[in-house]
């Protein structure tokens, strides 16, 4: 059976961190309140680095990591809300930021903090079904870009980063075990961005500059409620239990959000991989990044179940599940 295997992972951050102390000067909030209702510390804040030169240095690291040549890659698929462009996709411009091959297929899907596992889910689809050898899956948003920087409710949250994988067809027991991937377009007013544009030769109007909308504790609820029944999803396709995952990686949005979930499979405090206090929510980067650095930091042995779960706006949710 043919199963993608993730033999490179990579990631990028600005290096511009912006603290909790930094905001206080900002918005009427503390550096209290978001430690003991987020988790969160810092974040990383673009300073002149786009979304693409960002994706395209998480790339470039997980095809070194992996021993990857750009021109192996025959498929590219980046996770973002925040592109630079309405089209062409991030995925294109990776493709050409990194080298790849001419007329290889790259595209982009929109599925906010779920986007990396989106991407996943269709690479992973290409990949069992034949159609691709080697691909590239990227997570990449810089939230800074649509975030009201004047609106404490949301602005405390988000930070900038990307991750990626490399993924290889191989055959054997090791490899993405499964991926689900979940939506439910009811709940689209919790989290939104519209778009600041409405040109038309019909009417002279000037565009707005829109921001990020949030429904926080709506949110809230539905995030712990999706991420158990992901969890529980992903373990029960697989004729796994709990005790059988070796490391959680979830979509770092809020630590009480993680900590329900963890606590709700009943998962130890160690087997949870958690960055949020030094990145805060990175979107669709975020469970890329945290993998990155669980690989990094060596907490991921050969033949060890990872499992991955996100959600965000759409609403969206997902999960996958990985033998290393
Ligand atoms: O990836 C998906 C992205 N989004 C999320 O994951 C968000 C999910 N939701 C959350 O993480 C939480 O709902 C928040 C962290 C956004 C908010 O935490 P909460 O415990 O649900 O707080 P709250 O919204 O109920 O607000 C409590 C109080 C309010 O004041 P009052 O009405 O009680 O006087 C807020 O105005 O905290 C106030 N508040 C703040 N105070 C200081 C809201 N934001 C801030 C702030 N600093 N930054």
């Amino acid at each position: 059976m043919i199963r993608s295997l993730i033999i490179g992972t990579g990631s990028h951050v600005p290096p511009r961190v912006l603290k909790n102390q930094d905001l206080e000067k900002m918005v009427d909030t503390s550096d209290e309140w978001i430690i003991a209702r987020t988790g969160i510390k810092e974040r990383r804040i673009a300073d002149g680095e786009t979304t693409n030169d960002i994706a395209a240095k998480a790339a470039k690291n997980a095809l070194k990591a992996a021993g990857v040549s750009p021109k192996e890659i025959d498929l590219i698929v980046a996770g973002t809300v925040t592109p630079d462009m309405l089209f062409p996709s991030t995925a294109c411009f990776v493709q050409s930021h990194i080298g790849a091959s001419r007329g290889i297929a790259a595209f982009d899907v929109s599925a906010a903090c779920s986007g990396f596992l989106y991407a996943l889910d269709a690479a992973d689809k290409y990949i069992r079904s034949g159609a691709s050898k080697k691909a590239l899956v990227i997570g990449v948003d810089l939230f800074s870009k649509i975030v009201d920087w004047k609106d404490r409710n949301t602005c405390v949250l988000f930070g900038d980063g990307a991750g990626a994988v490399v993924l290889s067809a191989e055959k054997g027991k090791r490899g993405i075990l499964s991926t689900h991937i979940h939506a439910d377009g009811h709940y689209w007013k919790t989290l939104y961005t519209p778009l600041s544009l409405c040109s038309s030769p019909l009417h002279d109007k000037t565009p707005e500059r829109s921001y990020m909308k949030m429904q926080g504790n709506e949110l809230f609820k539905v995030a712990v409620r999706t991420m158990g029944e992901a969890c529980q999803e992903a373990l029960d396709h697989n004729g796994l239990r709990a005790e059988d995952i070796s490391l959680l990686i979830p979509h770092q949005a809020n630590m009480r959000i993680i900590k329900a979930t963890a606590e709700r499979l009943g998962l130890p405090e160690e087997k949870v991989y958690i960055n949020l206090d030094r990145y805060g929510n990175t979107s669709a980067g975020s469970i890329p990044l945290a993998l990155d650095e669980a690989v990094k930091k060596d907490m991921i042995k050969k033949g060890d179940i990872i499992l991955f779960v996100a959600f965000g706006g759409g609403l969206t949710w997902a999960s996958a599940i990985v033998r290393w």
